[in-house]
């Protein structure tokens, strides 16, 4: 049964299973938190899984926009207070998940002890990318949620799993055509207008690990390689056989990453009290 919470002013689902060092996975657009369902069951024997589906998205209400990269995180912090969690967490985010990451970051950096940046990137939209935006905006009005879905799916995952892996695309085709109208244009917006993270990058001083898929046709490899380049402390996971999604593309290898982190985390002297 799907949990809900009263967040600034909307009831927001989420997963909360296990205990122990708390994992904040977010998802990007336009998904929700069962495209963490794989990371909920391996990883909540050891640690504390919560998982949300953002305003607008799976279960959450489909409030309308227009929304920001900071609205978002501060719906994350209200989240956090609303369960009492004052243990650092670690901040899993994909794609826009991760551009929240970038805007938690800079709001509450204090309750982090740990990133994963997952087929994500830390610049804005190029002048190109905004104006898909808008096209994609246009879309949506008037083709409808149905209409975005079906011209992202062939690019979420890499072209072999497309090709080969029906049930995968069944289930992230079905993800996908749960985001709200009002979700999918508040995202697009927030997207179209987020700022450059780069700057942020030099500043953040926990642990980060950054996991890419090889294949991801959204957003290129050489994204994440400029990230973990210009970063104090990461480490850069490439997987394979994996597009936009390599959490559930390669599941045992990103599941293991995600192990091996919080491990060395809780090792680290500078990250330990
Ligand atoms: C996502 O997966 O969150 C989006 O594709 C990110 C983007 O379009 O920049």
């Amino acid at each position: 049964m799907s949990k809900t919470i009263h967040v600034n002013g909307f009831s927001m689902a989420y997963t909360d299973e296990g205990a122990g060092q708390p994992l904040l996975f977010v998802h990007g657009y336009p998904l929700n938190r069962r495209l963490w369902a794989p990371q909920a069951l391996a990883l909540s024997g050891q640690y504390r899984v919560l998982a949300v589906d953002l305003r607008g998205h799976g279960e959450s209400d489909p409030v309308p926009g227009p929304y920001n990269m900071d609205l978002l995180a501060d719906d994350l912090n209200a989240f956090l207070d609303a369960l009492h969690i004052d243990q650092p967490v670690v901040l899993c985010g994909l794609s826009m998940g991760g551009y929240v990451a970038f805007a938690f970051w800079r709001r509450y950096a204090a309750r982090l002890c740990g990133l994963i940046l997952t087929a994500t990137r830390a610049a804005a939209d190029s002048d190109e990318a905004r104006r898909a935006r808008d096209a994609a905006i246009e879309t949506a009005r008037t083709r409808g949620v149905s209409a975005i879905v079906e011209g992202m799916l062939p690019k979420m995952l890499a072209p072999l799993s497309y090709e080969q892996r029906p049930e995968l695309v069944q289930q992230v085709r079905q993800i996908l055509l749960a985001t709200s109208l009002e979700g999918v244009l508040g995202d697009l917006a927030a997207l179209r207008d987020r700022v450059d993270s780069t700057a942020t990058l030099s500043q953040i001083n926990v642990p980060v690990m950054i996991v890419h898929g090889r294949e991801d046709q959204i957003i290129p490899l050489k994204e994440a390689e400029g990230m973990a380049a210009q970063l104090r402390r990461a480490e850069l996971q490439v997987l394979s056989n994996a597009g936009h999604l390599p959490n559930l593309e390669n599941t045992p290898v990103f599941n293991q990453a995600v192990r091996q982190f919080v491990t060395d985390l809780n090792s680290d002297p500078e990250t330990m009290e």
